[in-house]
Formats: structure tokens, C-alpha cells, sequence
């Protein structure tokens, strides 16, 4: 796929398809004027008001062969940034939506002035790009035949008014182009059957990506993760033909004046499937735990795209990774196994084996003295009891991480709903007979807090955030940004995060 950029006069340019955006009532701009009497038309019509998530195809008598118009919803100076960000790339989503379904490859989208003047021209040709990617994605790499309405679309070009801008476009597009290229890379891990991803292949992916970006990579295997002492991450690994792989990656700007600041640490679950183990899970969806290293694939494509545009921050990247399976060497309930940072724990349910691999990463990272820890993991069913499909949870020891990464969701869309760490929840995690429990032992619900109180304990002493993306990592439904399947969650999110952590 490809994005061009352009300046061009619409009444001369040459287009098979093209998109107009209009806002809701509203006159035609000076960039639509070539179209103003057919959108005037259907306007009067009303079969198309602007409204957000409206599209219609128009067959203009001259000019583009077809014009689709693009719903943007209300548009005016009340409309907060943030909204109309949104508002904006939704509506380059329905237009690849309403591409598709015609099974057009080719499609120019005009950015107008209105748009443009909300956010300058290098944002609109960054929001632009980020959404085109976003929305022109499907998993289809094991389709052996794609009927022409499920195809993608090859070409895009955007097309601004002015000729003077166009070098700042262009770095806008840039930016644009690595959020969402590295959030489909996110996705097409997601999505990869776990047979075609044991925890070898996953951590030779990372180790591949680090070596094309100059992200130094550390592969430790079975062996190398015993004597780093790391006893949860082998017990949940060790009924599996398929070890478990612990992964360090490392980016560190080139001269930057912020390389040798403390690291930022990205923490990601890396489960290539989660059976429950001997604590085994109903059949009914158990396909979709293919999707449990979501937090691994999210952390290593925001770290690719960190080095690809040359962030100034230094951050690590720690992916534990293990498939759960239950077999005759697999770990049982009420195992007691010991973490790298000499704790112990019991294993009361081999299910929340998530807690348990991320209790050495976390115990790990403490090593980097980093400014701040982020763990992400689709660590509980709960999460989807309390938020749904709406937000991950956020739970924090710091409240200025808390306020950075509310603001970041608040800028990208990408949702945080920040939910308590209360004393109760760490009380239900004591063991009688280790240092604490991954299971709580009373049934008294608050499941994705308990699960977070847990993490809080390996990462004591340190700035730490836990997002958990159980519900936001594979959505059910397809929004336009969005498709169904692995979302890639997260990556905007902490990009920008990381574009806003501050200098120390
Ligand atoms: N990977 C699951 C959580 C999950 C469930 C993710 C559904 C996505 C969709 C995790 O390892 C798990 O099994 N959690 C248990 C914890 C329980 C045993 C305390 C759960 O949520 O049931
Ligand atoms: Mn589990
Ligand atoms: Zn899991």
C-alpha cells in the first residue's frame, strides 16, 4: 500500500475515485468548488447531511469519475481538538470502508480547508495517514483466494490545496505512516495462529526487528532464563514442547542529549496461547487466547517505531514469552515457584499465568533503575465485566504516570479508564504458605484489581503503570479504524506518551 501527497486544483485533477469531507450543514468550501452543485444537490435532497459516519457515491458529470462524500459531523470552533482528531479519522475510515465494498484500489482524499485549518498540515496529512493504515487492514495472509470486496486498497493520495505546504505535509505523512504501519505490524502478530508462533519464532521476530532498526536485542532461552533465576516464567513455560523465550530489547537515540537518561521500561505479556494450563479453560472460545501476547507484539512495534523515528528517549522493551499448556510436565495447582527477585509464590491456579511471567519482568526491570515502568497485558477476563470494549484498565502507584498516559489516550482515542489498587485487593493475594498467592483466596470479586495488586508488588519502589488490554487487544466488532481481531492497542497510546514524557 501507498500514500502519496499532493497539491492539486480539483477541477483539473484527473481521479477514479474521490473523497470530499463536509461537515454537517454546510456550504460546499472553496477546495470543493468543482463539486459544489451536485453536494448542493444532495444537500437539498437530504441524502446526505455530513453527519459522522454518512458516505454516498456520487457519478459528477465532469471531473472525477466517482466522488464519495464523507460525513465529518459538527465542525466548528466549540469542537475540542481531540473530538474532531477523532471525528476526522473515523471519516477516513468510512471512506476506506466505502472504497472497499466497491472493490476500488485507487482513492484520492481531498484535505480541506476546514480540516486543515483545525490542525495545520502537518497534522492533517499525519492524522490522515495514521487512519488510512489503520482502516486499510485485514488479516489476510492465510487466504489462498480474496474476493474483490474484501481487497485492500493499493494507492492513496492526498491532495492539499497548497503548494507551499507541501514539505510539511510530507514529514505529517511520514509521521503518520510509521503509527500505523507499526500498529498493523502489532496486528499481524496478534493474529498469526499460534502454531506459527511458538515462543522461539516470536522472540526471532523481535530479534530480527531490533537488528534491521539498531535496537540492541537479547534472546535468553530456557536455559539462560534459569540461571537469570526467573522460576515463574519456567513454570509456566514448562508444559509446553515449545520453551519460553525471554526477550530485552534496547533503543537508545544515537547522540541524542537524552541518551544516558534512566530508561523508560515497556513491559509486554508474550502468552503464544493460554489453554489455562492444568487449571484448563472451557472449549468455548478458547481460540481467541492466540491473541494473549498481545502486550509483547504492542511493546515490540512501539519500540520499531520509536527507532524509526529516532525518538530522543532511551526505553527497553522486556518481553517474557511462554505458551500455557497442560501435558505431563506441566506445572500444577499449589506448585510453589520462585521469581528473580528471590520472592516465592504460589500457584493456585495455573490460569493466572500471566501475573506470574510478568512478576519476573517486572522484578527484572528494576535492574534498569528506570524513571517509570508500563506493563501491558490482557491479563484478565474481568476487565471486560467492568469496561467492556470501551477502555483498558489503568492501575498506577504514581499519579503523574496516571495523568500522562489519560492524556495520551485523551489525544490518540485509544482509551484508559483508571480503576483502584486498594489495600483489600493485596490482603487476598497473601499465601500461607509463600510470599504471596497469583490467585486471590477469597471469591469476592474486583478480579482485574487483584490481578493488578499482584504486579504492584514486583514492581514496589518503582513508578508503575499497568494497563490491562484484555478487552481492547481483539475486539469482536469492526469500527473503522478498527477491524475485528488483534487491534494493535496500545501502540498509539504509548507513542504518544512517549513524544510527551519530559526531559528528567
Ligand atoms: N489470558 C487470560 C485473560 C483473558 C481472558 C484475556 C479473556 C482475554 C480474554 C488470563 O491469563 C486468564 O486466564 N485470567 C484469568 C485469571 C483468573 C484465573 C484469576 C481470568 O480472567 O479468568
Ligand atoms: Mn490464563
Ligand atoms: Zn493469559
Amino acid at each position: 500500500m501507498e500514500i502519496q501527497i499532493r497539491a492539486a486544483h480539483l477541477a483539473t485533477a484527473k481521479s477514479s475515485a474521490l473523497a470530499l469531507f463536509l461537515p454537517q450543514e454546510t456550504t460546499p468550501s472553496t477546495l470543493q468548488l468543482p463539486y459544489s452543485s451536485v453536494i448542493t444537490r444532495v444537500y437539498r435532497q437530504k441524502d446526505f447531511s455530513g453527519k459522522l459516519e454518512e458516505t454516498i457515491w456520487l457519478y459528477p458529470p465532469e471531473g472525477a469519475e466517482r466522488l464519495l462524500l464523507v460525513g465529518l459531523g459538527e465542525w466548528n470552533n466549540q469542537i475540542k481538538e481531540n473530538e474532531a482528531r477523532q471525528n476526522f479519522q473515523n471519516a477516513i475510515g468510512h471512506a476506506v470502508q466505502a472504497a472497499r465494498k466497491f472493490a476500488i484500489t485507487e482513492l484520492q482524499l481531498a484535505l480541506d480547508e476546514r480540516v486543515v485549518e483545525k490542525f495545520g498540515y502537518r497534522l492533517v496529512a499525519q492524522y490522515a495517514a495514521e487512519a488510512l493504515w489503520l482502516a486499510n487492514y485485514r488479516f489476510q495472509k492465510y487466504q489462498s483466494t480474496i474476493p474483490d470486496k474484501e481487497k485492500l486498497l493499493q494507492k492513496m493520495t492526498l491532495l492539499i490545496n497548497d503548494e507551499q505546504q507541501i514539505v510539511e505535509a510530507r514529514e505529517g505523512l511520514r509521521a503518520g505512516e510509521m503509527i500505523g504501519k507499526w500498529s498493523c505490524f502489532a496486528r499481524d502478530l496478534q493474529n498469526t495462529p499460534s502454531n506459527d508462533l511458538p515462543p522461539a519464532r516470536l522472540a526471532a521476530i523481535a530479534a530480527e526487528q531490533a537488528a534491521a532498526l539498531k535496537i540492541a536485542c537479547t534472546v535468553h532461552d530456557e536455559k539462560s532464563i534459569r540461571e537469570l533465576g526467573m522460576g515463574a516464567l519456567l513454570g509456566v513455560g514448562q508444559g509446553s514442547v515449545n520453551p519460553p523465550r525471554f526477550v530485552v530489547l534496547e533503543y537508545k537515540p544515537q547522540s541524542a542529549p537524552r541518551a544516558n537518561e534512566a530508561p523508560l521500561v515497556f513491559v509486554g505479556k508474550g502468552i503464544t496461547f493460554d489453554t489455562g494450563g492444568i487449571s484448563i479453560k472451557p472449549a468455548d472460545n478458547m481460540d481467541l487466547m492466540k491473541h494473549d501476547m498481545s502486550g509483547a507484539a504492542v511493546v515490540l512495534a512501539t519500540l520499531g517505531a520509536l527507532a524509526e523515528l529516532q525518538s530522543p528517549l532511551h526505553v527497553i522493551g522486556l518481553l517474557p514469552m511462554a505458551e500455557n499448556m497442560p501435558s505431563g510436565s506441566a506445572q500444577r495447582p499449589g506448585d510453589i515457584v520462585r521469581t528473580c527477585n528471590g520472592k516465592t509464590i504460589e500457584v493456585a491456579d495455573t490460569d493466572a499465568e500471566g501475573r506470574l511471567i510478568l512478576a519476573d519482568a517486572l522484578a527484572y526491570a528494576q535492574r534498569f533503575k528506570p524513571q517509570a515502568i508500563i506493563d501491558l497485558a490482557t491479563l484478565t477476563g474481568a476487565i471486560y465485566v467492568v469496561l467492556g470494549e470501551t477502555a483498558a484498565g489503568l492501575f498506577s502507584n504514581d499519579a503523574d504516570l496516571t495523568a500522562r498516559l489519560k492524556n495520551a489516550a485523551a489525544y490518540t482515542g485509544e482509551r484508559v479508564w483508571e480503576l483502584p489498587l486498594f489495600p483489600e485487593f493485596f490482603e487476598y493475594m497473601k499465601s500461607d504458605v509463600a510470599d504471596i498467592r497469583n490467585i486471590a483466596s477469597k471469591p469476592s470479586g474486583g478480579g482485574a484489581s487483584k490481578g493488578a495488586a499482584f504486579l504492584a508488588t514486583f514492581a514496589e519502589g518503582c513508578k508503575w503503570a499497568h494497563l490491562d488490554i484484555a478487552a481492547m487487544a481483539h475486539p469482536r466488532e469492526d469500527k473503522p479504524l478498527v477491524p475485528k481481531g488483534g487491534s494493535g492497542y496500545g501502540v498509539r497510546l504509548l507513542l504518544e506518551f512517549c513524544r510527551d514524557w519530559p526531559e528528567s
